[in-house]
C-alpha cells in the first residue's frame, strides 16, 4: 500500500477517498515541521506539501522512495521543480479551486482601497462621532470607466478580467505570451508592454507566479512609471513586489495606494505598511473559505489517486 505524508493540518472531508486507498499520515492540530518531515520522508511514496513548505534539493535527495509531490496550491515556488523532475518525480498543483476565490479577493481589495471601505470602518470604530463625515469627506476613486492593468494573464488573471469587465473597467494586460486573439476579444483585453501597462493603468493587479524572472517585477523603477493616482493590488506572491520600495513610494506619493494579500518577508507585512490609511492588508486569505479548503484538498487527493490509478486527469506542473 502506498504511503502518503501530508505536511499540514487540514479538514479531512477532501481526503476521504485518499484515506480509503492508501496509508495517509497527517499531523494533528498543527503542521509538521521541516525536521519532522525530513525524518519521516524516506518511508513515503507521496509528499502532500503546503505552498509554504520548502521541497528543496536536500529533501528530494533524502526522499528515496518518493514518486510524487502533490502541492496544496496553484503556486509551486516552494518546490525545486527542475530538480524534482530531473530526479524522476512528478509534481502537481491545484489550479481549478484556487482561480475564482483568488480573483474575488483581488477585486475585493481593489474595491476596498478605491472606495476606502476598511479605512472608513476603522475610523468609525476608533473615532466614533469625531470622524469627519459629509458629502465632501472620504472621497474615493471611481472604478467604472477606469483601466485595470493585469500582470500575469493566466487563469486567475482572466477570471479577474471577466469580473472587472463586468464592472465597466477597461482591461489591459501583460504576460509572458500574448493570448490568442479570440481569447483577447472574449475578455475585451488589450496586450501591452509592461511599461505601457504601468503608465496607463489606474489599478495594477499582480497575478503572475513567483519565478526568478518575476521577483521584484514591481520595484522602485516600476513604481515610478505608475500614475500618482494608481493603486497596486497583489494577491499572487509577496516577493513580486519590492516591499521597501513600495513603502517609499507610498510615503512620497509616487502611487496612491495598495491592496496586498501577500507580503515579501513571510506572513506579515513591513510594519510601515500598517501606518497608511490608503493600504489594505490581508494575511494570504485568497483561498480562505471552508469550501475552497475542502475543494483544494480534493484536488490534492485526485492528483495522488490519478497518478497511481490512472483513472482521472491530474494537474501536472510541467515547468519550473
Ligand atoms: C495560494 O497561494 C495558491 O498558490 O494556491
Amino acid at each position: 500500500m502506498y504511503k502518503v505524508l501530508v505536511t499540514y493540518d487540514m479538514f479531512r472531508e477532501g481526503f476521504t477517498e485518499l484515506e480509503e486507498k492508501y496509508e495517509v499520515t497527517f499531523p494533528e492540530g498543527r503542521d509538521f515541521t521541516y525536521e519532522e518531515v525530513w525524518n519521516m520522508i524516506p518511508e513515503y511514496d507521496v509528499l502532500c506539501s503546503m505552498f509554504d513548505f520548502p521541497v528543496n534539493k536536500e529533501l528530494i535527495d533524502h526522499a528515496t522512495n518518493l514518486k510524487l509531490v502533490s502541492n496544496y496550491a496553484v503556486g509551486y515556488n516552494n518546490i525545486d521543480v527542475a530538480y524534482a523532475v530531473q530526479h524522476g518525480l512528478t509534481v502537481t498543483n491545484t489550479p481549478a479551486p484556487v482561480t475564482a476565490p483568488t480573483a474575488n479577493i483581488a477585486l475585493g481589495l481593489l474595491f476596498d482601497v478605491a472606495r476606502r471601505i476598511t479605512e472608513c470602518d476603522r475610523k468609525l470604530r476608533t473615532l466614533g462621532r469625531d470622524m469627519k463625515v459629509g458629502v465632501l469627506e472620504n472621497l474615493g476613486m471611481p472604478i467604472t470607466g477606469k483601466t485595470l492593468g493585469i500582470i500575469g494573464m493566466g487563469r486567475i488573471g482572466k477570471a479577474l478580467a471577466r469580473r472587472a469587465s463586468a464592472c465597466g473597467m477597461e482591461i489591459i494586460y501583460h504576460n509572458r505570451h500574448q493570448l490568442y486573439i479570440e481569447e483577447e476579444t472574449k475578455l475585451n483585453a488589450e496586450y501591452v508592454s509592461k511599461e505601457e501597462l504601468l503608465a496607463r493603468a489606474d489599478f495594477v493587479s499582480l497575478n503572475a507566479p513567483l519565478t526568478p524572472e518575476t521577483r521584484h517585477i514591481i520595484g522602485e523603477a516600476e513604481l515610478k512609471m505608475m500614475k500618482p493616482s494608481a493603486i497596486l493590488i497583489n494577491t499572487a506572491r509577496g516577493p513580486l513586489v519590492d516591499e521597501h520600495a513600495l513603502v517609499d513610494a507610498l510615503k512620497n506619493g509616487v502611487i496612491h495606494g495598495a491592496g496586498l494579500d501577500v507580503f515579501e518577508f513571510g506572513d506579515y507585512p513591513l510594519p510601515e505598511l500598517l501606518e497608511f490609511d490608503n493600504v489594505v492588508l490581508t494575511p494570504h486569505i485568497g483561498t480562505q473559505t471552508l469550501e475552497t479548503r475542502i475543494e483544494m484538498a480534493r484536488a490534492v487527493s485526485n492528483n495522488v489517486i490519478g497518478f497511481f490509478e490512472g483513472d482521472r486527469p491530474i494537474t501536472r506542473v510541467l515547468r519550473p
